[in-house]
């Protein structure tokens, strides 16, 4: 049986990326709702509708696992899918705890959507956390929108960036949060905008080690043949060779950027 992952859109190949190395022997299917991306700046009711018909869908498809490969679903959705469903259905969040347990003295920003930023998810987390009040988070909604149009380092990103950017002094921080599974695709950009100190993190290698240790209790892990994995966007199967590259264009780009901290 395969494992799904989704999202609004490409962010979530950015797990799903990850995920392949981490699980060789698995099978994936990855959901773009590239009817509906970005799912950020729209009210959340709309989105949870969203999230609940891909639920659907995907259980349907008769997966064993499902990742929310979207820090904005994981905030509107997660809960709901856990009262739906009975199989495991693991979550994004922003790596608020892992920034701080790495650094408890300086400031953390968390940039992340509109939905995120507001949710209660990320809210709760930093109050659990947060003890000193040194997390700040910053919505970059129009990363989304550059990193569906493949343009990761133009020089309007990079204005877009350094605007957003210009009210913190990053002297007094140590990390940066990737909030949003759309923005890993930017770190080449960030790193060069960011001074040396800030450095960057995000909670993928946390959902992936739930994921493998949760299918292992459960005897769900398999060694299976490699195949592609199957992709859908919305409800429609991608088998247009051209859509297929740009897929695969994403995660060539995952894989220049991945090392970069
Ligand atoms: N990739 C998504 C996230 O992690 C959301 C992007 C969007 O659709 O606004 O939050």
């Amino acid at each position: 049986m395969r494992i799904a992952f989704f999202d609004s859109g490409i962010g979530g190949l950015t797990v799903l990326h990850q995920a392949m190395k981490l699980l060789p022997g698995e099978q994936f299917v990855f959901l773009a709702d590239e009817d509906h991306v970005p799912y950020g700046v729209k009210p959340r009711e709309e989105v949870l509708g969203y999230v609940l018909d891909i639920a659907d869908f995907l259980v349907k498809k008769n997966v064993k696992a499902i990742v929310i490969a979207c820090n904005t679903a994981t905030s509107v959705g997660i809960e709901e899918l856990h009262r739906r469903y009975s199989l495991p259905i693991f979550g994004m969040e922003p790596a608020v705890a892992k920034a701080l347990d790495r650094d408890p003295d300086h400031r953390v920003l968390v940039i992340a959507t509109n939905i995120t930023c507001k949710g209660k998810m990320l809210q709760d987390q930093i109050a659990r956390v947060d003890k000193k009040g040194l997390v700040d988070t910053l919505p970059m909604p129009k990363l989304v929108e550059f990193a569906e149009a493949m343009n990761f380092n133009g020089p309007e990103v990079k204005a877009y960036i350094e605007k957003q950017f210009a009210p913190y002094d990053f002297s007094q921080y140590s990390t940066l949060v990737l909030g949003c599974t759309h923005f890993n695709y930017f770190k080449d950009t960030l790193r060069e905008i960011l001074p040396a100190n800030v450095h960057m993190t995000d909670a993928c290698d946390i959902v992936l080690s739930r994921l493998a240790s949760t299918l292992e209790e459960k005897g769900l892990l398999e060694q299976l043949p490699k195949v592609e994995p199957e992709y859908y966007y919305t409800d429609r199967p991608v088998t247009d060779p051209k859509e297929l590259a740009r897929l695969q264009a994403y995660l060539d780009r995952l894989e220049q950027v991945d090392k970069i901290k």
